[in-house]
């Protein structure tokens, strides 16, 4: 690829995904691109690099954007960050949150689903104790092409293989061939959107618990900063933050500090408190899950 259409593709992706993109990553632009440029009736990258150029089409940037993006996911990633959930914060919660009897959850960079249906899972071990509570968990990502996988909650043989405890499989999915299709009470509890984490958060509203997990390694320092400042903005003075295992807010936030012992997981500073208001009854948009003990 010639070296100022690696710059031109660079420079669009940093400014439309935050993808940071360095040179000796110029194999992974040509292996993702040349399916979209062969989609689009280009037989190169030069063409799709110069039909970006003259075009300005926004259905290829998108397709261009949305081909780039690792969805690499998985049930449970990582476990401890969805133990610590269901062992400290859950419990934190019904209690904190008892008169409004209300959870909003963000999963802010979802993929194929995996990650907002782990926390359904466990929100539905709780249904006894979250009877009449309004439980949201909103789901957002980049990608339309990934969110059509996540809402229609079917997995592979290998996806359910990985990390989610056969327990859960036999209980919330059903195999249709080859595949394993969630059930619809587990499916109906997250509400997808797209949604690109650079934009104004607000009209989001305001979470609980913010899982922003492995997108932010994508990014620089300075988008990074700007998404963590949106979330601290979205977040009550004690909400949290998961990140993955490789992202932290040291170095990047003051609005955010770890919380001591629970690796991945963050509380805002006093500084990021600040900015934050008190937790918001009311969404302002989507739809809200009662959980009913029995299941629906
Ligand atoms: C590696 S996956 C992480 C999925 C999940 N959070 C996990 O930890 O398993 C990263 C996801 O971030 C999404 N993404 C990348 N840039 C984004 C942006 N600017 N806004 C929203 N989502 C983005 C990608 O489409 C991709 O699905």
């Amino acid at each position: 690829m010639k070296p100022d259409d690696f710059e031109m593709f660079q420079q669009l992706l940093r400014q439309r995904s935050g993808l940071v993109l360095s040179r000796d990553k110029a194999y992974l632009l040509e292996s993702r691109l040349l399916p979209v440029a062969r989609r689009t009736g280009l037989k190169s990258l030069d063409e799709l690099a110069v039909a970006v150029r003259t075009k300005k089409d926004e259905t290829l940037l998108r397709a261009i954007t949305e081909a780039m993006t690792t969805n690499e996911s998985s049930f449970f990633r990582d476990m401890k960050p969805f133990d610590q959930f269901r062992n400290f914060i859950l419990p934190k919660l019904l209690t904190s949150r008892a008169s409004q009897k209300s959870i909003r959850i963000w999963s802010a960079a979802c993929s194929s689903g995996q990650e907002p249906y782990s926390l359904s899972m466990i929100l539905k071990d709780e249904a006894a104790k979250l009877a009449g509570w309004r439980i949201e968990i909103v789901a957002t990502d980049l990608s339309s092409e990934i969110l059509e996988k996540a809402k229609a909650g079917v997995y592979t043989q290998f996806e359910v293989q990985r990390g989610l405890p056969i327990n859960y499989l036999v209980k919330h999915f059903k195999q249709r061939g080859d595949k394993w299709e969630l059930n619809p009470d587990i499916r109906r509890m997250v509400t997808f959107r797209e949604f690109n984490l650079l934009t104004d958060l607000s009209p989001l509203g305001k979470f609980d618990v913010v899982f922003c997990r492995n997108v932010l390694i994508y990014f620089d320092q300075q988008n990074k900063a700007k998404v963590l400042n949106g979330i601290s903005k979205q977040i009550p003075p004690d909400g949290v933050l998961y990140l993955g295992g490789a992202e932290t807010v040291l170095g990047v936030t003051d609005k955010f500090r770890p919380v001591e012992g629970q690796r991945g997981v963050y509380e805002l500073t006093a500084g990021g408190a600040g900015s934050a208001a008190r937790p918001a009854a009311t969404p302002s948009f989507g739809t809200r899950s009662t959980l009913a003990a029995g299941g629906r």
